[in-house]
Order: C-alpha cells, then sequence, then structure tokens
C-alpha cells in the first residue's frame, strides 16, 4: 500500500495505528449505503484501514474496527443506518477496544450527531466526507484515548489526494472527478452535507486512469454529483475526450449529470469515441412538470430536457437513456403528475428509478407543506414502475438476435456457467461461457430479454 503521496501527518498517525495494533490480529468491516460516491469513498476508507495494518473481515462481528457509510438522501436509509448501527451495540459489549465509525453524508448533519452521541454511546467517532482524510487521525484516537470525537464543518475544502483505495474488483473502477454540489436542488440535502463543488486536478485524474488501464482496468466510472460541471483547465467533454484518448481496451462511464449542464461538446465527444465512451447517459428528470421543476430549482423545462434527448439520440442512435423521478414532491397535483407520466412515456427509458418525496431537514422543500395523501403517492408510483417496466421491456427486446459487447463481472452463482456481465449500454446480461471470462470482454448474441435482464451466449460456447 503505497501512501507516500498523503501529507506528512496522515502519514504519522497512519504509523501510530500500526504500531499500536502491532501484533495483535486487528480487522476492518466497511458497510457501505447509498451512491457510487459513498463506494468510492469506501474504498479509501479500506485503503486507509490496510495501510494502517488491519485486514478485512469477512463479517462486521469479527472486526476490531467497524465503520458504516451512511447515505442522507432519504430518510429510509437514514433510519437503515440506524438500526445497523444498533445491532454493533452488542459487539463493543463483548469487546470494549471495537472501534466503530459513523462515516459519510449522516456524519454532516449535525441533528444526526445529536442523535449518536446521546443515543449511541458506543460510536467512537462520527465523520463527514469532507474529512476523510482525517480517518486514521480519529482512529488512533479512540485506540489510545478512549476519547469519542464528533468532527462538524470543521473544513469544507481540501481535497485529500493520495489516499490508496482496496478496490473490489480489479477490472472496474470508480474514479471521483469532483466533490460536492452548487445546485441546491430543493429537495436535496446533498449539497449540505458534501459542500461546495471542489474539481480535482485533471492531471491528477488522468494518472489515475492511466495507472488503472496499465494495470488491466477494463471499466472506468467518473463519478461527480454533477460531473457536468467539472472545471479545471478543463471541461468535462475536454477531461472525458482526453481519457478517451488513452491506449488499451476500456469503456468510460460517468454518473451524474445535471440536465442544465449538458453542453453540445459533451454529445460531441461522446459521438466521437464510441469504442471508448459507453452509449448510456443518467439524466435525471426528478419531474416532468414545469411547474414542478421550478419549485425544485431544477433549472429547465420539460421541454428543454426532451431536445437534450433528442440531441443525444441523433449523435449516438443506441444510446441508453436512464432516469431519476421524484413522485409525491409537496404540491404535486395530479395534473402535474401525468405531465411526469407523458414525459417519461415520450422518452421512453432503458431504466427508471423512482423514489417517493422525503423531507430533509435544512433543505428549502422542508419547509412546504405535503397535500397528497400517502395513497395517492402510492397509486403515482405504482403507475410510473409500470410505465417503466414495460419501457425496458421494449428497449430489451431490440436486443434479441443482436451480438453485444459485454463485460463479464464474473459466475452469475458459484462454479456455475452462467456469468454475469454488462453491455456497453449498461444491461445487465446473464450468459453462458465455455470458459470463465471474468473481467474479460466478451461478445454474446442476445436470444431472450426481461424487463430487467438480457440472456444469451458468448462467442466462444
Ligand atoms: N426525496 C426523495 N428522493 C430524493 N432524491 C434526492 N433527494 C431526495 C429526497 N429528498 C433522489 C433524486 C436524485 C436521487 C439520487 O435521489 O431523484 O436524483
Ligand atoms: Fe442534489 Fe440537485 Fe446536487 Fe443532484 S444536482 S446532488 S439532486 S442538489
Amino acid at each position: 500500500m503505497n501512501i507516500d503521496f498523503l501529507s506528512k501527518d496522515i502519514q504519522e498517525h497512519i504509523a501510530q495505528v500500526r504500531a499500536h495494533i502491532d501484533g495483535s490480529f486487528a480487522r476492518y468491516f466497511v458497510i457501505t449505503l447509498g451512491c457510487q460516491q459513498n463506494e468510492a469513498d469506501s474504498e479509501r476508507i479500506r485503503g486507509m484501514a490496510a495501510a494502517m495494518g488491519y485486514q478485512p473481515a469477512e463479517r462486521a462481528e469479527e472486526a476490531s474496527l467497524i465503520v458504516v457509510n451512511t447515505c442522507a438522501v432519504r430518510e429510509h436509509a437514514e433510519l437503515k443506518a440506524l438500526s445497523l448501527l444498533g445491532r454493533f451495540k452488542h459487539v463493543k459489549a463483548a469487546v470494549p477496544e471495537t472501534v466503530i465509525a459513523l462515516c459519510g453524508c449522516m456524519a454532516a448533519e449535525p441533528g444526526t450527531v445529536r442523535t449518536i452521541k446521546e443515543k449511541f454511546p458506543y460510536v467512537s467517532f462520527a465523520l463527514e466526507p469532507n474529512m476523510l482524510h482525517r480517518f486514521p487521525e480519529l482512529v488512533h484516537r479512540a485506540l489510545t484515548e478512549r476519547r469519542r470525537t464528533f468532527l462538524l464543518g470543521e473544513d469544507m475544502g481540501d481535497i485529500a489526494e493520495g489516499i490508496p483505495p482496496v478496490r473490489s474488483t480489479s477490472h472496474r473502477a470508480w474514479v471521483s472527478i469532483m466533490y460536492g454540489c452548487n445546485n441546491f436542488c430543493s429537495y436535496c440535502i446533498v449539497p449540505y452535507v458534501r459542500g461546495r463543488e471542489r474539481s480535482r486536478d485533471a492531471a491528477r485524474i488522468m494518472d489515475e486512469c492511466r495507472e488503472l488501464i496499465a494495470d488491466g482496468c477494463r471499466e472506468i466510472t467518473l463519478l461527480g454529483q454533477n460531473v457536468n460541471s467539472y472545471r479545471s483547465e478543463l471541461t468535462f467533454a475536454q477531461l472525458l475526450e482526453q481519457i478517451a484518448r488513452l491506449d488499451g481496451e476500456f469503456r468510460l462511464r460517468f454518473m451524474t449529470s445535471h440536465p442544465k449542464d449538458v453542453s453540445e461538446e459533451l454529445i460531441a465527444v461522446m459521438a466521437r469515441y464510441p469504442d471508448k465512451i459507453a452509449p448510456a447517459f443518467h439524466l435525471p428528470l426528478q419531474s416532468g412538470s414545469d411547474r414542478i421543476l421550478k419549485e425544485m430549482n431544477r433549472t429547465y423545462t420539460r421541454e428543454r430536457y426532451l431536445s437534450i434527448v433528442e440531441a443525444l439520440r441523433r449523435a449516438i442512435p443506441d444510446i441508453a437513456i436512464t432516469t431519476d423521478i421524484i413522485v409525491g414532491f409537496p404540491g404535486e397535483s395530479d395534473e402535474d403528475f401525468e405531465d411526469t407520466y407523458r414525459t417519461v412515456e415520450a422518452v421512453g427509458y432503458d431504466s427508471l428509478f423512482s423514489f417517493i418525496y422525503s423531507p430533509r431537514e435544512g433543505t428549502k422543500a422542508a419547509k412546504l407543506a405535503q397535500t397528497t395523501d400517502e395513497a395517492t403517492i402510492k397509486v403515482r408510483m405504482e403507475r410510473l414502475i409500470a410505465l417503466a417496466q414495460r419501457s425496458s421491456y421494449e428497449k430489451n427486446q431490440a436486443y434479441v438476435g443482436r451480438r453485444v459487447r459485454v463485460l463479464c463481472d464474473g459466475p452469475a452463482r458459484e462454479g456455475e456457467e452462467a456469468y454475469i456481465g454488462r453491455t456497453d449500454s449498461g444491461k445487465l446480461v446473464r450468459f453462458q461461457s465455455a470458459g470463465d471470462p471474468t473481467g474479460c470482454f466478451v461478445s454474446v448474441t442476445i436470444d431472450k430479454a426481461t424487463p430487467f435482464d438480457l440472456f444469451g451466449v458468448a462467442d466462444d460456447t
């Protein structure tokens, strides 16, 4: 584990923890909730734990360092995190030296941190995402001072470079290109918990991508809350183009994009590198009603959104478009929902993620009164899901009979000849293969489709 690029004081904390746990059989366990950004952060938490001398544990109960990396986007995710933490009470009771940490977006919410302080005395520390690089320092404190630490709002700025990630696969990787968000969509907690937009240096991103490709990585997903507003000496489109021009057999994805920032330049770059840039676009619509979009502070209209979809399909005919929709935003009338329904129907998504609106304390929308009853929201949700399934099924059916490139993730089940992987457009494929193509690109002929998966046979069979 190379930690040479970390600052001297972080290296020192790592060395101190290493010395402290030396000779003991210390193990770590990280649980990740929420989005891909959290997945990427967890890889860095694992990297720091490994650098400190911890080995991975199979189960939380066997670990002496337990981390819950949390999500604050909806109440449901928060309740899940608290119930998980509750499960570790007995672990701490049995082995009092166990360090239990709360990381992620919930650790940046003052209300949650108060709850943890008062009601979860066995949690050793809370560390918000912007201060991830202080993880070794807090572990060190928890081990040596037996003091609980709650860092909140102390620094919102620096990007900690040089934390070596421990990745769960070698053929796919997340690469964060920016952190935070400036958009303040009225329902969203992210700008409050992850702070303002900060972009990483293009040179660092390029180095990381070069290294990954040299190590045999076949898929790189560039991550950011709003990748299109990436800014360094390069725009996002320029960055994407530079990475696409690197030699090697790999494909590039990125997420998430805000419709307001999708540029013609980006669409042109995607069209120019069809072998390298995956024909897939996650473009959250959130609502198809202009009135609700305004209330959400999304700054685009339904018409503008549809024109982006049209431009994408014109330039990249095979592109898979996916989206997020919030159902039951305060004040969403039947008519507003019908606008959403019609827009979803008009676009014809490859897949759609729908969420029931969840008020988040501190956001603008949390002050708005909910006018729609739960039963109505449920019916809207069901209609939307049924529509989305029909659309996915139709899109997937169009693959039957086609031969497509699939990056194999591994056997569907241990010992089976059925494998799973994803097409360039991001579709999950279950396929038969004579060899074990895990981590490689394979050509698969699709013979069956459901709304969720494709099925097929690899060329080598
Ligand atoms: N309630 C419900 N869904 C939300 N999202 C973000 N904030 C909320 C909220 N308060 C959804 C949006 C976003 C996705 C990641 O989560 O659709 O695109
Ligand atoms: Fe939240 Fe909007 Fe930023 Fe996405 S763009 S993270 S929905 S504020």
